[in-house]
């Protein structure tokens, strides 16, 4: 028997010193976040996904009486930027959430979901897509999806 350790690598900085482009893209998920369909969680989610040419597509999560009917923020705003532009690679992927009107100190991570489907818009890509996730006080941003999604699903 052989035991595998996995690693992953993520950076962590201080919301202050993001540089420009990945604030424009944060600030787009708050934006997006406070246009949020969520009345039964109080828990509004944003996501912004950069596209190859500069486009940022938004989109935040939609909540349904029938609960799993909903969907969240990240496949919301992924499965429209793919369904408009779907020669455009995404580059990167911001998150960012507001609980009761507040957005989060700490940053809001992807649910496993979200994580495969952004696994596969980094397989139609061709290459590492960015995760930033936002809080007001600290970000954390993976360089490659990989990193929030070890052994994914694949099939052989
Ligand atoms: N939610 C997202 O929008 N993204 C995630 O990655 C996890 C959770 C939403 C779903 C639901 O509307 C609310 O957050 C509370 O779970």
């Amino acid at each position: 028997m052989e035991e595998i350790k996995i690693e992953l690598l993520y950076k962590r900085l201080k919301t202050e010193i993001l540089p420009e482009e990945s604030r424009r893209l944060c600030e787009a998920a708050v934006s997006a976040a406070k246009r949020a369909y969520a009345p039964y969680s109080q828990f509004h989610v944003g996501a912004a996904v950069l596209l190859h040419n500069g486009t940022i597509v938004e989109g935040n999560n939609q909540e349904n009486m029938a609960f799993p009917s909903g969907l969240c923020a990240e496949r919301t705003a992924l499965f429209y930027a793919q369904s408009q532009y779907p020669q455009l690679a995404v580059e990167a992927v911001a998150i960012a959430a507001l609980s009761h009107g507040v957005q989060t100190t700490d940053p809001v991570y992807p649910c496993g979901a979200c994580r495969q489907v952004m696994l596969e818009s980094q397989k139609r890509a061709g290459k590492p897509v960015r995760v930033i996730m936002g809080g007001t006080q600290k970000i954390q941003i993976v360089e490659h999806i990989g990193d929030l999604l070890p052994l994914a699903f694949q099939e052989f």
